[in-house]
């Protein structure tokens, strides 16, 4: 089976940059990526390269390279399905906020929705690809919503969960450790993974391309960013202590990451985990355990996400007793609000809750954010409810310039690792500051024995100086 024609709903963070490579390197496959959010495919398609609603270095060449020639973005969802031989899904699969489950089940109403569409509208057979991460068992729902319709149309569901991070999603698309693809144990299972493989085939190593039963996939997925949530959680709950005792937790890192078993990476403190997944997903799973009476199993992991809750609350509290137990009316501005560097993305970001945080203390909060939208900081703010949108607009202004935000401030928190934060004429930023002048490094970047040597009064995550 030779695969010609793809559709992608779903235009995100995973649907857009995943779908741009497979078109970059299969020129011979046409790809449209739809989306019902107008606003979206509108930036998809801007001509202006740099308004593409989705920032990661190198996506705007592949984009380039392949839209108008087999790279598609469209809102007219029906004729991309019925047109495809395969469909990925790569909606959002959020945590579930309301009935049974709210709160860490996966609200998995946009899949069902995409599976009832694809029932309505197909004609001939097809294959669909579950890109978006889902509980483990989805795929049975997709397929009795699928199976149900009764024109005769056969389908074949394969999971083929995603692993880029982004920031560098480009190069772990190009360049992935593996690529996943769970399907059915039937022959006609099989022909419909060979069909994906191929298409990986073009730029991907056969070794680094795995196949497994369908369950087995979805299931790896929740699995591998458990674990790596985890890391972050193991690497925090040492930095307090090393906090405690004098340890540093840079050296601590090095020192346990040179083991070949537990290796150098993913083991740096930070003021938390952010991200759209991390949470959602180990909550997920979380809850999958609990569906099956795992209640040892749930606790296990739910004490990773309760382990980050502990690291952006304690960064905060400590602003608050380091500026002698009060923060009312002083100015801390926030180096970044991304939830890592090189994204725009701001979901789950460690800063809205240290923020919040701050706000309740009835702090004055600048940000500066390279590539973060003020309306972005306010949206974030705005959807916790925690005051009237009028406060937070009061409380907290958006700069877009670092030397401007920190103006007349008592104190700078780091908040996201942006390099360009190390580069910064600190002498300058010390001497338009209050005196004394503090800095809270929550990721480790800065060099605090030169900024000390200025004379800020320093807190390094996960260091005692
Ligand atoms: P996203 O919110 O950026 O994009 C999802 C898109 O789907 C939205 O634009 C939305 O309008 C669209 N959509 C929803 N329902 C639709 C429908 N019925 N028809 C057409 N379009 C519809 O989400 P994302 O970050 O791209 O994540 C998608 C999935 O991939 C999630 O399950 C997530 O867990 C998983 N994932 C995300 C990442 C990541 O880095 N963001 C990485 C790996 C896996
Ligand atoms: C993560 C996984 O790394 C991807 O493999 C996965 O596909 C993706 O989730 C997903 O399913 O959405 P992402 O959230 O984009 O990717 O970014 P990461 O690099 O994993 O960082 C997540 C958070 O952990 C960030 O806030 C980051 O700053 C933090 N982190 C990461 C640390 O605090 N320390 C580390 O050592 C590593």
């Amino acid at each position: 089976m030779t695969i010609k024609n793809i559709c992608c709903i779903g235009a995100g963070y995973v649907g857009g940059p995943t779908m741009s490579v497979i078109a970059q390197k299969c020129p011979n496959i046409k790809v449209t990526v739809v989306d019902i959010n107008e606003d979206r495919i509108a930036a998809w398609n801007h001509k202006d390269l740099s308004r593409l609603p989705v920032y990661e270095p190198g996506l705007d060449k592949v984009v380039e390279e392949a839209r108008g020639r087999n790279l598609f973005f469209s809102t007219e969802v029906d004729k991309a399905i019925n047109d495809a031989d395969m469909i990925f899904i790569s909606v959002n699969t959020p945590t579930k906020t309301y009935g049974k489950g709210k709160g860490m089940a996966a609200d998995l109403k946009y899949i069902e929705l995409c599976a009832r569409q694809i029932a309505r509208v197909a004609k001939q057979d097809k294959i669909v690809v579950e890109k978006s991460t889902l509980p483990v068992r989805t795929a049975s729902a997709i397929k009795s919503i699928l199976e149900n319709t009764g024109n005769g149309v056969q389908f074949q569901i394969l999971s083929n969960p995603e692993f880029l991070a982004e920031g560098t999603a480009v190069q772990d698309l190009l360049h992935p450790d593996r690529v996943l693809i769970g399907g059915d144990t039937t022959q006609e299972g099989q022909k419909a993974i060979q069909a994906l493989v191929d298409i990986y085939a073009n730029w991907i190593p056969n070794e680094r391309i795995l196949t497994t039963n369908v369950w087995s996939s979805e299931l790896s997925k929740l699995t591998a960013n458990a674990f790596l949530a985890q890391r972050v959680s193991s690497i925090n709950a040492m930095s307090v202590i090393c906090e405690n005792t004098g340890a540093d937790i840079n050296e601590v890192s090095k020192a346990i990451g040179m083991d070949s078993r537990i290796g150098p990476k993913f083991l740096k403190a930070s003021v938390g985990f952010g991200g759209s997944c991390f949470q959602k997903d180990i909550l997920n799973l979380v809850y999958i355990a609990k569906t099956y009476g795992l209640d040892e199993v749930a606790d296990y992991w739910e004490q990773v996400v309760l382990m980050n809750d502990y690291q952006k609350n304690r960064f905060s509290d400590n602003i608050v007793s380091t500026l002698y137990n009060t923060v009312s009316g002083k100015k801390i501005t926030f180096f970044g609000w991304a939830f890592k560097k090189d994204t725009n993305d701001t979901r789950e970001s460690a800063a809205i809750k240290v923020a919040d945080n701050l706000l309740s203390e009835k702090a004055n909060l600048s940000v500066y954010d390279p590539k973060v939208t003020e309306e972005r900081i306010y949206a974030d703010l705005d959807y916790l409810n925690s005051r009237s949108e009028e406060e937070n607009r009061k409380l907290l202004k958006v700069q877009n310039n670092p030397y401007n935000a920190i103006k007349n401030s008592h104190a700078i928190a780091i908040l996201t690792e942006w390099d360009e934060f190390k580069t910064y004429d600190w002498q300058k930023i010390y001497d338009n500051m209050h005196k004394p002048a503090f800095i809270f490094d929550g990721r480790g970047i800065l060099d605090t024995k030169a900024l000390s040597k200025i004379g800020f009064i320093c807190y390094k995550i996960g260091s005692a100086t």
